[in-house]
């Protein structure tokens, strides 16, 4: 059995419909296929035209089962969506798992014991991941063998890529583990040049270690989620499908194993080659440069005009992305890690969310909390891991 966790920290980038469309193509090709939702947000059941309502049990009782010792409960939770296809739904239940897991011995490896009881029954198991890292995301992590990035062709997922993978790299330095890590070019269209650079600039930077199949852009694959089927079922004539076909068949046919320091160095060579080139980009490129003539610096810079954390008029404002929380609240030392204290004003129908509030100067740590669910800010590269093995984010005040 082969386990595939599909990472990316940023929202949006295809991950979910990487792991629906995956997993389908793989059962297509005769392999027994389980997906497994990691998302409390549950956009796989969506995807895949399982009705809410009906979803009596969930990832998060199964996960919860195994950290208390009990008998698993896969089975239980399992819904099929074709031959050989079968999925574990998630629902909003999932975002208290982290808390609910506090203190708990050996929490982050509750899906790993999960998977173990049926490596017989399935060929490949995908794990569709949240969009944050936190115990969630270190549980699939230690299930896998794999790991898929899928990364959107945008200047600013360059930028994301390289959080990601310093993350792996901690992880993979923190514990005993082989992972085999590959970058997935996702929603491509090659008839943008900020497409076409971008692959060209992960192509000069992953070669080795990125998928040959590019996932393309392609509205069949938007129209399937929304009517809840696998491209192949709504459309097997389609690019998406095409794709997708294409992406089992390659991964079929890959080496699974890498050493862990091999894996591990390589990584960190490319974080600072891929920041460097993220930058040049940027400025070569009139067209995504602000509205007003100030000089960028660096892509941080820019980034921050939008999204993360940065002092303004002697305020201190966080600004982030969840286009489907219900609410976003802050924890931290000046608040006394109490996020009823401190909520995010929606700003926009696009999903923005900010809050601005004096902080006196000094060093802060400091973690997100969406719709209940712990998270570091996604926007803030600036990271410690804390004693549980999840991720602060920190804040300097001057
Ligand atoms: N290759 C693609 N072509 C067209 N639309 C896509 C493609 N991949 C994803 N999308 C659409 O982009 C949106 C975000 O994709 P999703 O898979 O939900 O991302 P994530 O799980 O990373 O948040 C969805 O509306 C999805 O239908
Ligand atoms: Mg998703």
């Amino acid at each position: 059995m082969r386990t595939i966790a599909v990472i990316n920290q940023k929202g949006g980038c295809g991950k979910t419909t990487v792991s629906i469309n995956l997993s389908a193509a793989l059962a297509a090709k005769g392999n027994r296929t389980l997906l497994v939702d990691m998302d409390p947000q549950g956009h796989c059941a969506v995807g895949l035209a399982v009705p809410e309502e009906q979803i009596e049990q969930s990832t998060y009782d199964v996960l919860i089962g195994a950290g208390r010792g009990e008998p698993m409960r896969l089975k239980e939770i399992l819904w099929q969506i074709c031959e050989r296809f079968e999925m574990a739904p998630s629902n909003i239940d999932l975002a208290a798992f982290e808390q609910q897991m506090t203190g708990i011995v050996d929490r982050e490896n509750c899906l790993k014991k999960v998977l173990a009881e049926v490596q017989d029954e399935y060929d490949y198991v995908v794990i569709d991941c949240p969009p944050s890292v936190g115990l969630l995301t270190f549980n699939a992590l230690r299930a896998a063998s794999d790991v898929m990035v899928p990364v959107e062709m945008g200047y600013f997922s360059l930028h994301g890529l390289s959080r990601q993978l310093e993350t792996l790299s901690a992880f993979c330095e923190q514990c005993e583990q082989t992972i085999n890590v590959t970058v997935l070019a996702s929603m491509y269209d090659i008839r943008t040049k900020m497409g076409r650079e971008i692959l060209a600039e992960l192509k000069k930077h992953f070669s080795e270690r990125m998928f040959k199949t590019v996932v393309n852009f392609n509205t069949k694959l938007k129209e399937a989620a929304s009517l809840g089927q696998p491209v192949g079922e709504y459309d097997p004539t389609s690019k998406g499908y095409k794709d997708f076909l294409a992406l089992a068949d390659e991964l079929i046919g890959s080496d699974t194993q890498m050493h862990k320091a091999q894996l591990v160095n390589s990584l960190q060579a490319k974080l600072e080659s891929i920041g460097a080139s993220a930058d040049e980009l940027l400025a070569d490129t009139p067209s995504q440069q602000p509205k007003k003539q100030q000089p960028i610096v660096s892509l941080d810079e820019k980034l921050s005009d939008f999204y993360g954390v940065r002092q303004l008029d002697g305020q201190v404002v966080f600004s982030t992305m969840y286009p489907r929380a219900q609410k976003v609240q802050i924890a931290g030392d000046f608040n006394e890690w109490d996020p009823e204290k401190t909520p995010l004003q929606r700003l926009d129908e696009n999903g923005k969310w900010q809050l601005a509030m004096p902080i006196n100067k000094g060093l802060y740590r400091y973690r997100l909390v969406v719709d209940g669910q712990w998270q570091q800010d996604p926007y803030n590269d600036w990271i410690e891991m804390n004693p549980y093995g999840d991720f602060n984010s920190v804040l300097n005040v001057q």
